[in-house]
């Protein structure tokens, strides 16, 4: 079963929703936008750019700049902060979801991601990532590691079967 239907915002949207404020000036490009709930809030503060994989996405952010894009394979310019909630979750064969698959093990879109971002970030720009436990904490950190970023935990939440993390990460070496 493939599903390709917009997520409705949960736990992981609230807590990653929660930094907006702090952090969206200047451009910002909210990546795997979805309902659009990251984008609006940020556009609060900020001149925002929603991506998303799914075209279906566009109805949701009326008034927001879309552009229906595979990662940064659409996207042209440089942004003072990137979002990005991902698909997080192992691959489960029985139910794959555009928006919670994040490859064989979870955090494969996230490195794919990584891999490209410092193209696309500001001279002082940051990136605002969740992730959970269920994609693998010290693997994320790794990647983050390897791909020349530095990183804070910014905040968590466990629920269930899983906890979740809001990470900022920096081109730059915070002082
Ligand atoms: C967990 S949902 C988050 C949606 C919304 N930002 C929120 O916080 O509620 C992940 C989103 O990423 C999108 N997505 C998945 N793969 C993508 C890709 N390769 N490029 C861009 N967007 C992608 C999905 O369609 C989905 O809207």
């Amino acid at each position: 079963m493939f599903i390709m239907e917009i997520y409705e915002p949960r736990e992981d949207s609230f807590l990653i929703l929660k930094q907006i404020g702090k952090y969206a000036t200047g451009t910002v490009l909210d990546m795997g936008t979805g309902s659009g709930i990251l984008a609006k809030e940020a556009s609060k503060t900020a001149n925002v750019t929603a991506i998303d994989i799914n075209p279906e996405a566009k109805k949701y952010c009326k008034g927001i700049k879309f552009i229906v894009s595979d990662l940064f394979s659409n996207v042209k310019g440089k942004f003072d902060l990137i979002i990005f909630n991902p698909p997080y979750l192992p691959n489960d064969p029985r139910v794959e979801d555009v928006a919670l698959d994040g490859g064989e093990k979870g955090y494969e879109i996230i490195e794919k991601f990584l891999k490209n971002a410092h193209e696309y970030l500001s001279n002082q720009g940051k990136i605002l990532l969740l992730f959970s436990s269920l994609t693998g904490k010290e693997k994320v950190e790794d990647i983050i590691k390897k791909k020349r970023f530095y990183y804070k935990e910014l905040s968590r939440q466990k629920l269930h079967y899983e906890e979740l993390y809001v990470y900022l990460i920096d081109k730059n070496e915070p002082k």
